[in-house]
C-alpha cells in the first residue's frame, strides 16, 4: 500500500454532565453574565464531577465514543498519544492508563504537553507516526480538567476554562487526503504570562506554594490575548501561501476556543466568511487541549469529503500553530 497521507477518518467526543453556568458564577466571585458574554462570548461550561475522576476519565470516553461510532477493536490500534496540561498524576503516564482502559493492548502511548496546542502539535506526531510506514492506526485524544488547576476565587480565570475531550483516529490515506502542511512555533519567553508555577521541578509542591495559591493557573490575559491574535493569524496566512491557497477556498477554519473577541479577530484580520468559522465556545469555554477536536465532534455532521480545513491554536509557552488538512471522509 502507498501511503500518501494521514487523514483522520473518526471523531470522538466527551464532556461532563456538570453545566456550570454564567449565572452560577455571579454568585462565586464579582462578575456578571453580561460582562463573560460581551468579552468571551462564553455562556456556560462543563465541569468534571468529582474532579478526582481525573482527565483520563474524559479521555477514555471521548475514545470508546470514537470505537464504537467507527465499529473499531481498540485491539488494532498502534498508538495513542494524549494531548493534555492536567494529566491524572505528575508520573505516571496518563496516556498509559487510557490505552489498556480502552483495550488498546497492541498500543504504545504516550502524553503531549503542547497546551493550547497540544493537539495541533498532536496532529503532526500522528501524521509523522503514519507516514513512518510502521503505524496504521494513530488514537490522538485531547483532553483537560482544567477545574483541577483553577482557583474559583480569581475571576480573571474561572469565568473562561471548562473541562472536556475529543479524539480523532489518524489512519493512512491513499488518496492524498489529510494532514498537508503545518507552521507549528513556540517561544519560551512567554511563560511568564501564562503558567503555573508550583508543582514542576522548578518549585516543588509545599506548604507554602499551597498557601500561596501557586498551584493554580495564572494568566495576563491582556498580553496572552495579543499574542494569541496576531501569532495564529500569521501562521494561517503562512500556510495559505506556503500552499498557494486563497482563503476563500477554506471551507473551515477549526481555531482554538478561547475567547470568541479572538475568533472575530482573526476574522476580521483574513476576512473571513461567518460561517467560515466555526464556534462552540459558548457551551464549553476554553477546554484547552480539547477545543480542536470538540469543535470536530460537534460540526463532524457538517465536514464532507474534500473539503480544506485550517487549524489554528496558541497556548501557554508560548506554543502556537496552523495546519491545513483535507477532510477524508462523509458521515
Ligand atoms: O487558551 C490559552 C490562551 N489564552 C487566551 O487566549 C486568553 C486571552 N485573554 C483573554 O481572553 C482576555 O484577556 C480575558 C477574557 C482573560 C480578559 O478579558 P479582557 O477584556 O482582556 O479584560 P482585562 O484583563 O483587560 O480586564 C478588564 C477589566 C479589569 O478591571 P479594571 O482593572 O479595568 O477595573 C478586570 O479586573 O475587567 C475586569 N475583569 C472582570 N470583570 C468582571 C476581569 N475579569 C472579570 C470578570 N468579571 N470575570
Amino acid at each position: 500500500m502507498t501511503t500518501k497521507n494521514a487523514a483522520i477518518t473518526a471523531v470522538g467526543g466527551y464532556v461532563p454532565e456538570h453545566v456550570l453556568t454564567n449565572a452560577d458564577l455571579e454568585q462565586m466571585v464579582d462578575t456578571s453574565d453580561e460582562w463573560i458574554l460581551s468579552r468571551t462570548g462564553i455562556k456556560e461550561r462543563r465541569i468534571l464531577k468529582p474532579a478526582s475522576l481525573g482527565t483520563s476519565f474524559m479521555a477514555i470516553k471521548a475514545a470508546q465514543n470514537l470505537l464504537k461510532k467507527k465499529n473499531l477493536d481498540p485491539i488494532e490500534i498502534d498508538l495513542v498519544i494524549v494531548a493534555t496540561t492536567t494529566p491524572d498524576m505528575p508520573v505516571s503516564s496518563t496516556a498509559a492508563y487510557v490505552a489498556t482502559e480502552i483495550g488498546a493492548d497492541n498500543a504504545f502511548a504516550y502524553d503531549l504537553q503542547g497546551a493550547c496546542s497540544g493537539f495541533l502539535f498532536g496532529m503532526s506526531a500522528a501524521s509523522a507516526h503514519i507516514l513512518s510506514g510502521r503505524y496504521k492506526k494513530v488514537l490522538l485524544i485531547g483532553a483537560d480538567t482544567m477545574s483541577s488547576v483553577i482557583d474559583y476565587t480569581d475571576r480573571t480565570t474561572c469565568v473562561i476554562f471548562g473541562d472536556g475531550a475529543g479524539a480523532v483516529l489518524f489512519e493512512p490515506n491513499e488518496e492524498g487526503l489529510g494532514l498537508q502542511d503545518e507552521v507549528l512555533r513556540v517561544d519560551g519567553s512567554g511563560r511568564t504570562f501564562l503558567k503555573i508555577e508550583a508543582g514542576g521541578s522548578m518549585l516543588p509542591a509545599s506548604k507554602e506554594t499551597v498557601a500561596e495559591n501557586k498551584h493554580f493557573l495564572h494568566q495576563e490575559g491582556r498580553q496572552v490575548f495579543k499574542f494569541a491574535v496576531s501569532n495564529m493569524s500569521a501562521a494561517i496566512e503562512q500556510v495559505l501561501k506556503r500552499n498557494d491557497l486563497s482563503k476563500d477556498e477554506i471551507d473551515f477554519v477549526i481555531a482554538h476556543q478561547a475567547n470568541k473577541r479572538i475568533l472575530d479577530a482573526i476574522s476580521n484580520h483574513l476576512d473571513l466568511k461567518p460561517d467560515q468559522m466555526l464556534i462552540n465556545i459558548e457551551r464549553y469555554g476554553n477546554t484547552t487541549a480539547a477545543t480542536l477536536p470538540l469543535l470536530l465532534w460537534d460540526y463532524e455532521d457538517q465536514l464532507k469529503k474534500n473539503q480544506k480545513l485550517l487549524f489554528t491554536a496558541f497556548g501557554g509557552g508560548f506554543t502556537w500553530g496552523a495546519s491545513y488538512l483535507t477532510w477524508a471522509y462523509n458521515t
